[in-house]
């Protein structure tokens, strides 16, 4: 099966792709400068010509605070884009796998969101991404739409990557402590996705790194494994507003993965330590 990953020059794209040629699949990966997805007839002629079998979507417009005033943009490339991808996938009958994220959930609450919840984003960027959930689940039939969070990779800006810059100038920084979610390390999740778009298991998914935490306990973690001598002081979101609105409960259910037999990720802490080792091997 050949499959075609999206996204590819990004920080999950990448990873995907990495990951798929390491097992010896049939992977090519393809970004904005081969396929711009608000092009439709680039899509089909790029779908087509590709020969795949199979495509996981990672492109996406990510940057989610310039959201709020670029609104048009990420709409046209998260809803729009995710529209012409479906529909090229159904007219030539090419699996499809969606990456799609938590804000698609309103964040209130503190139990963990079910892959079945009703979606209510809170920002544009997630009304944008659930408006690509929605095009998926019109046109086509069978399809992975698989919800992650909190992303850190190698290829990528990342919450891991902007604290350890910061701890190079500053003796103390402070973290939002009332958003909860997990972190998620893209080798990982990209061994998932792959396990998961060879296979017939269609639905709705959520996948990221086991345990639960917060954005002040993700930072106390980074610093401890990176031994850096950094004073962490948990504040509130109120203390530190940013444009677009967060969730502050992102806690997800990952109910779907056991039923159908895929295993979930390790817990985030040794995550992050593959991920240190990886990112301090270059
Ligand atoms: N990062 C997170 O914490 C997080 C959390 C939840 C869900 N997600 C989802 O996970 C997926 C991957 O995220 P990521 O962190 O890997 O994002 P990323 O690093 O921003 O990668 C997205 C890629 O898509 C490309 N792209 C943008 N517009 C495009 C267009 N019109 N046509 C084709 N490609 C285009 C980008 O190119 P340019 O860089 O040139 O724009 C970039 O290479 C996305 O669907 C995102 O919504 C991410």
């Amino acid at each position: 099966m050949r499959i075609l990953v999206t996204g590819a020059n990004g920080q999950l794209g990448h990873d995907v792709v990495v990951q798929g040629k390491k097992q010896g699949l049939d992977i090519i990966g393809v970004d904005i400068e081969d396929m711009d997805i608000r092009d439709d007839k680039q899509v089909q002629k790029v779908l087509k010509s590709s020969n795949a079998q199979a495509v996981i979507h990672c492109a996406a417009y990510t940057a989610v605070d310039a959201a709020e005033d670029n609104a048009e943009l990420c709409y046209q490339i998260n809803s729009e884009g995710t529209k012409n991808i479906a529909r090229i996938c159904k007219e030539l009958n090419i699996k499809l796998l969606y990456i799609s994220t938590d804000y698609v959930f309103n964040g209130e609450g503190s139990d963990p969101w079910q892959e079945d919840d009703l979606r209510d984003p809170i920002n544009t960027y997630g009304k944008a991404k659930c408006e690509g959930e929605l095009a998926v689940e019109k046109y086509l039939n069978q399809y992975f739409i698989v919800r992650i969070a909190w992303v850190f990779g190698k290829n990528g800006t990342n919450f891991v990557k902007t604290m350890l810059n910061l701890a190079k100038t500053k003796d103390s920084i402070s973290v939002v402590s009332d958003q909860i979610g997990s972190p998620t390390y893209t080798v990982d999740l990209s061994v998932l996705l792959l396990e998961m778009i060879q296979s017939e298991h269609y639905g709705h998914y959520h996948v990221t790194n086991e345990g639960i935490c917060s954005w002040y306990e993700f930072a106390v973690e980074i610093f401890r494994q990176a031994k850096q001598e950094v004073e962490v002081i948990p504040i509130d979101s109120s203390q530190f507003p940013t444009k677009a609105k967060r969730p502050h409960n992102s806690r997800m259910s990952k109910v779907k993965l056991d039923k159908q037999g895929f295993k979930r990720l390790p817990d985030w802490k040794d995550a992050l330590k593959r991920y240190l080792d990886e990112c301090l091997s270059d």
